[in-house]
Parts: C-alpha cells; sequence; structure tokens
C-alpha cells in the first residue's frame, strides 16, 4: 500500500499494550513509525532510536519489553517511557522518542505527517 501524509486505524485493532506500524509520505519525504497504546493512552511516534537512528524494532511491531511496562530498542537496549517517549535506560538517557500528532476520529486513530516548517517535535510531557 502506498504511504500517505495521512495513517487511520482502528482502535480495535491496537488493544492496551500493543503497537502498530506505518508509514507516512509527504512531498518526498518519507517518515516510519508506530502507534503505542499503553494501558488506554495511545502515542504516536517516529521508528527511530535517537541513539544511532536505527528502527527501535529488530522484529517487525516487536517495541515493549517483556514486563510490558517499556518500549525497547532492539539495537543497544534503550528503554523508553511509552506515554513520555523519554529514554529512562541505555545509551541516550535523557533523549525522546519524536512524537508524532495523532487525534481520535470516532473509533480510529489518525497519524498526521507535519508540514516540512513544522518538523515533528520531541513531546515535553
Ligand atoms: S540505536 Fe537504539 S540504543 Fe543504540
Amino acid at each position: 500500500m502506498a504511504a500517505s501524509g495521512e495513517w487511520r486505524c482502528d482502535t480495535a485493532t491496537v488493544p492496551p499494550g500493543h503497537t502498530a506500524t506505518f508509514r507516512l509520505e509527504r512531498a518526498g519525504r518519507t517518515v516510519s513509525g508506530f502507534v503505542v497504546n499503553y494501558e488506554g493512552q495511545y502515542r504516536a511516534y517516529v521508528n527511530r532510536c535517537p541513539h544511532v537512528g536505527t528502527p527501535l524494532d529488530l522484529w517487525p511491531n516487536e517495541f515493549f519489553t517483556e514486563d510490558g511496562r517499556a518500549l525497547i530498542c532492539s539495537t543497544h537496549g534503550a528503554l523508553y517511557e511509552p506515554i513520555s517517549g523519554r529514554c529512562t535506560a541505555g545509551p541516550c538517557v535523557g533523549d525522546r522518542l519524536t512524537a508524532l500528532p495523532l487525534a481520535l476520529d470516532g473509533d480510529a486513530l489518525v497519524v498526521n505527517l507535519p508540514p516540512l516548517d513544522d518538523p515533528p517535535r520531541s513531546m515535553t510531557a
């Protein structure tokens, strides 16, 4: 399926403790990302570890630690808080995943790629 500047999915397909991946494209820019549902709260992030820049999931759509309390980068094991995106352990402690705008439209999760003059920013929660 071709990537576009907006991605939608039914909330029922991302139950608590699960994630879903997507690709967004606008004006020649492609961003791989994922949505996480942590205890009923949704967040969307760019799938890029701030340490070296690799995707977090060596195995596709595997982002959670075994205990389900954190997101983990499969390359060097950095741990991230699912809601804030803040790195709490590993080689990039204090860095954050880059958040993407996420909205709820009825039963749908909607993620948009911001315009080029408004690049995704890290969350400050
Ligand atoms: S690339 Fe993610 S911890 Fe090193």
